[in-house]
This record gives structure tokens, C-alpha cells and sequence, in this order.
């Protein structure tokens, strides 16, 4: 098995970070991982803002209660937040296809990520602006989720996979 089938199928998410700082060159290295996504006529409608700020995480986990108790980032020191420009056909297909990007690049290079998806409702409601402002999310672009990324600090089990999800028409 090559090195690009191993990371895909060992890749988890993790939900318990240590407080070891993600460097900047790694930050980089995944957000050049993320642009070069594949994206709909090339448009790539997305933005990714990196928050590594303690306050704003922490304000932004107490508007969220998606999930009760616990912090919404799992204590992640570094959440990128990405969004979507406005009125794009495949935006958001596009924004998942650069999460991905950043997920494989980041467990290639010894980080764990966790996909926070439940977070996008409630920042999505009437203080919408003010949260966009928090997150660093530019006029033009709506949330879509958000990546908490560090070092993991557990060993995370197989969630189980369907197995009858295929078709062969041959
Ligand atoms: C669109 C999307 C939203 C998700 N939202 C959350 C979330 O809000 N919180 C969370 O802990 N995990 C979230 N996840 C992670 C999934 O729970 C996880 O990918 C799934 O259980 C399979 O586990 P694996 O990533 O280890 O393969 C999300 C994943 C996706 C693709």
C-alpha cells in the first residue's frame, strides 16, 4: 500500500489535543495543502481564517452549546475557520474538498484534526456579523465549519464503515 492510501485510511478525528503549539510553517504547509484543492471552474469560493487566540476561541465556544459541556474545539490551540463565498454554485463542495486537503496534510505531518461542523448554525443566526468579525471571516463569505487541529492526545479507535455503499455496473 502507498504512503498517500496509508494516511487516508489511518486519519482520524482527534477530540483531545495536548497544549503543543502548531508552528507557523505548518499552518502554512496546510493552508497551501487546502488551495490546492480541486475546486468547481477553479473558482476556489473559500476562505480559511487561522485562530490561534485563547479569548476568541473561548467566546466563541460560549455562544455555541452544540455540544453540552466541553469545549466545541475539544481544546485545540488552532481552529481554522472556513467559509464560503456567497452565491456560489459548488461552494461548499469546494470548501470540503480543501478541509480534506488540510485534514490528510495535517495527519501526514504527525497533527490531529477533528471537522467541526456543529458550530456553523449558531454563529449562522442574528449576531451573524459580530461572530464573522470574532472569526475573521471577510464580507462576501459565509461560515461553513471549522478544523481544530493540534497534537493528539489520544488514541482514537475505527469508527466502523459501511460496507454496502458500492455498485459495479460493468
Ligand atoms: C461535515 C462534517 C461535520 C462534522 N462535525 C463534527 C462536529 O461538529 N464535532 C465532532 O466532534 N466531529 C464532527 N465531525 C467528524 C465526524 O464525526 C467524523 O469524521 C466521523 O465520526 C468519522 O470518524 P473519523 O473522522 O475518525 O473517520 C464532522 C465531520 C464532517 C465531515
Amino acid at each position: 500500500m502507498n504512503e498517500v492510501i496509508k494516511n487516508i485510511l489511518s486519519r482520524r478525528s482527534v477530540r483531545n489535543f495536548t497544549s503543543k503549539k502548531v508552528s507557523d510553517e505548518i499552518i502554512e504547509t496546510l493552508l497551501q495543502a487546502a488551495t490546492y484543492a480541486p475546486s468547481a471552474k477553479n473558482g476556489q469560493p473559500w476562505f480559511f481564517s487561522v485562530v490561534q487566540n485563547k479569548e476568541i476561541l473561548n467566546k466563541i465556544d460560549d455562544v455555541v452549546e452544540c455540544l453540552r459541556g466541553g469545549s466545541i474545539f475539544y481544546g485545540a490551540q488552532t481552529v481554522i475557520f472556513v467559509a464560503v463565498q456567497d452565491d456560489t454554485r459548488w461552494g461548499l463542495c469546494d470548501c470540503a474538498a480543501a478541509t480534506q486537503n488540510i485534514l490528510l496534510a495535517a495527519h501526514s505531518l504527525g497533527l490531529g484534526t477533528c471537522w467541526i461542523g456543529c458550530c456553523r448554525d449558531e454563529l449562522q443566526g442574528e449576531n451573524a456579523e459580530e461572530y464573522k468579525k470574532l472569526m475573521g471571516i471577510p464580507d462576501g463569505y459565509t461560515l461553513s465549519h471549522a478544523i481544530a487541529i493540534g497534537y493528539s492526545d489520544e488514541t482514537s479507535s475505527i469508527p466502523s464503515r459501511k460496507d454496502d455503499v458500492f455498485s459495479f455496473i460493468v
